[in-house]
């Protein structure tokens, strides 16, 4: 059954979008897309194929140059950009791969950054729970610094789930983590959705990550080319070496 207009966390219809200069690329190719309330789905590809792209579309951080992209019932085209600062900072998360944490602030400091910049005071036993499932309760008072790469990534997801974003948009969440750390960060990721209801789009590179997804979008060249439901970290991966070998430059065999 097709999901109804409710049951929709974030659609794209019929997105492009160009990057200009010399030699303009298009990133997005007449993109539609429909991610449902209450799943994690994962975005892959080959580098270049738009995965980040597609993300910040979805987001409101960049605008597409036509289509629509909504959030819940709400049209992102249309808004100026002071709305959608608002959008960003109330009903969506962030967490990128390089952790965009403020070195200056503590970890319960960097948690709590968006809510303050959005004027809401979080409930506190929310906090409290949030900081429990990521498990940094007795590093509150340490800056990123002091902290290692799987810590920080874990303060990132906290900083996106205290303020119960409808969607949480994650790219490369684990690229830079070892395989435990990983598992801990999806396993983080899971939760949102199934205990919390919230909806995830995630960009990763990893079969294994993905498999953790309830679907698995895959790119090239700007156009979705796969929409798998738990399709497995194996297929995943058969699905990739054959977009690879398609595509000499990621091809590995030189
Ligand atoms: N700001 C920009 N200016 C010009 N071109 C851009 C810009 N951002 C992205 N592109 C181009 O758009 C295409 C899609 O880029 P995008 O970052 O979405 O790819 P990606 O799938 O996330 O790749 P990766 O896996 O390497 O992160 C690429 O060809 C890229 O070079
Ligand atoms: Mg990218």
């Amino acid at each position: 059954m097709s999901p109804t207009p409710a049951d929709v966390a974030v659609v794209l219809d019929h997105v492009h979008k160009a990057y200009g200069g010399e030699q303009p690329v298009v990133a997005l190719d007449d993109v539609s897309a429909a991610f449902t309330r209450g799943t994690m789905t994962a975005v892959m590809g080959p580098s270049g194929s738009g995965k980040s792209t597609l993300l910040h579309c979805a987001a409101g951080l960049d605008r597409p140059d036509s289509g629509t992209v909504r959030i819940g019932a709400t049209d992102l085209s249309s808004m100026s950009e002071s709305r959608l600062t608002e959008l960003r900072r109330g009903r969506v998360g962030f967490v990128f791969q390089a952790f965009n944490l403020v070195g200056a602030l503590n970890v319960e400091q960097n948690i709590l950054l968006p809510s303050r910049l959005s004027g809401h005071r979080p409930d506190p036993a929310w906090v409290a729970e949030v900081i429990g499932r990521v498990g940094l309760g007795d590093r509150l008072r340490h800056r990123p610094a002091q902290l290692s790469g799987g810590q920080q990534q874990r303060v990132a997801i906290a900083r996106a789930l205290v303020t119960r974003p409808e969607v949480i948009f994650c790219d490369e969440p684990t690229g830079a983590l070892d395989t435990r750390t990983a598992a801990e960060v999806l396993a983080l990721l899971r939760s949102a959705v199934d205990r919390t209801g919230q909806t995830v789009v995630m960009v990763t590179h990893d079969p294994v990550a993905a498999s953790y997804a309830d679907r698995v979008l895959v790119l090239a060249d700007g156009r979705i080319v796969r929409d798998m439901p738990q399709p497995g970290a194996e297929r995943i991966a058969e699905h990739l070496a054959l977009l690879g070998r398609r595509q000499p430059v990621a091809s590995r065999e030189g």
